[in-house]
């Protein structure tokens, strides 16, 4: 499938269905029955924080488990402070509401959650003080964001990853999402699946929605919070992982973009992307340019922990149902 047919074909499948239920400023409403205003601040602006929450559907054991959600909405109160807006829930009500959303819904599939706190305001000025701000939570069913079986292919981004002294990039602030899909459609319509994206002084930061880890020598390597990351769930959750169950070390260090060619696996995570082997950057064999062997593992590991499989991972997950 070409690169257009790709994109159509993932837009549909990510579409709103008009009956689906939202939790909309303080109450559960139908995604149509919602309208937002041609003002609304947040669209002209970018000023809204926002965060991606997975469920997942076991079978087996017929249940949903929504995964950190506390800890996605601790990031989102963080974000939201940078942004001078504030959470009108606790923690424990945001995940509530969750839950509840996906109950209502039904769903019995893999889920991706979208809240958003956005400036409702509807007017003209370039601000952050003095405005208003609504809250939504949105939820759909949704597969893999990026082939993860057979490993991608990546290539460094011309564009640099926005630093912290111009847009934070610790805060999941929707405008940054502007120079996520500049390197996105860089990289895709350049015929690779995802982009790495340096900081402005040439270190690895990211990939443009994921966190990155590589292997060398036997030590897994991750950029630090300070090299213009967001920083990630999935990147704490796999740093237990790498450590408690393939007894590697996890160093916290910047990375060189020479790094990416010479070392001997590599992988990006994060909640859509989850776990993704890198096999091939700038049309570089990575290690052997098959999945690697401790990715593939960790992937394994990771998928029986976020379906609720792992006992000694069982807190990580809240069963829905
Ligand atoms: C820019 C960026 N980096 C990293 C991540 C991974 O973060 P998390 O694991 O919390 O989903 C995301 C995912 O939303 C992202 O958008």
């Amino acid at each position: 499938m070409g690169v257009q047919a790709k994109s159509a074909a993932a837009a549909k499948k990510s579409a709103p269905h008009p009956n689906t239920w939202v939790f909309n400023e303080g109450e559960f409403a139908r995604y149509n029955d919602v309208r937002l205003g041609l003002m609304t601040h947040a669209l002209h602006y970018g000023t809204g924080v926002f965060e991606g929450i997975r469920a997942y559907w076991n079978s087996k054991h017929e249940q949903l488990y929504l995964l950190e959600a506390a800890a996605h909405y601790d990031r989102m109160r963080r974000s939201a402070n940078v942004m001078r807006m504030s959470l009108p829930y606790s923690t424990e009500e945001l995940v509530n509401f969750t839950v509840e959303l996906l109950r209502r819904n039904q769903f019995k599939s893999d889920v991706y959650v979208r809240p958003l706190l956005y400036t409702s305001s509807e007017e003209i000025g370039v601000r952050l003080h003095n405005l208003e701000h609504s809250f939504f939570i949105y939820a759909i069913p949704f597969g893999n964001y990026v082939e993860i079986e057979s490993g991608i292919r990546c290539m460094v981004s011309t564009w640099r990853r926005v630093p912290d002294q111009s847009l934070p990039a610790r805060a999941k602030v929707t405008g940054s999402y502007a120079q996520s899909a500049l390197a996105k459609s860089e990289a895709v319509e350049a015929g690779f699946d995802e982009a790495i994206v340096l900081t402005v002084d040439g270190h690895v930061s990211e990939g443009s929605a994921e966190n990155l880890f590589m292997l060398k020598d036997g030590v897994f390597v991750t950029p630090p919070v300070t090299d213009d990351i967001l920083e990630g769930v999935t990147r704490v959750l796999l740093t237990r992982l790498i450590k408690e169950e393939l007894n590697l070390p996890v160093v916290e260090r910047s990375i060189d973009r020479t790094e990416l060619y010479t070392c001997d696996e590599l992988l990006l995570c994060g909640t859509g992307a989850q776990v993704s082997p890198v096999v091939e950057v700038d049309r570089r064999p990575v290690g052997s340019g098959k999945v690697g062997e401790f990715a593939q593992e960790l992937q394994n590991i990771y998928f029986g922990a976020v379906r609720g499989e792992s006992p000694k991972y069982k807190d990580w997950t809240i069963p829905v149902y």
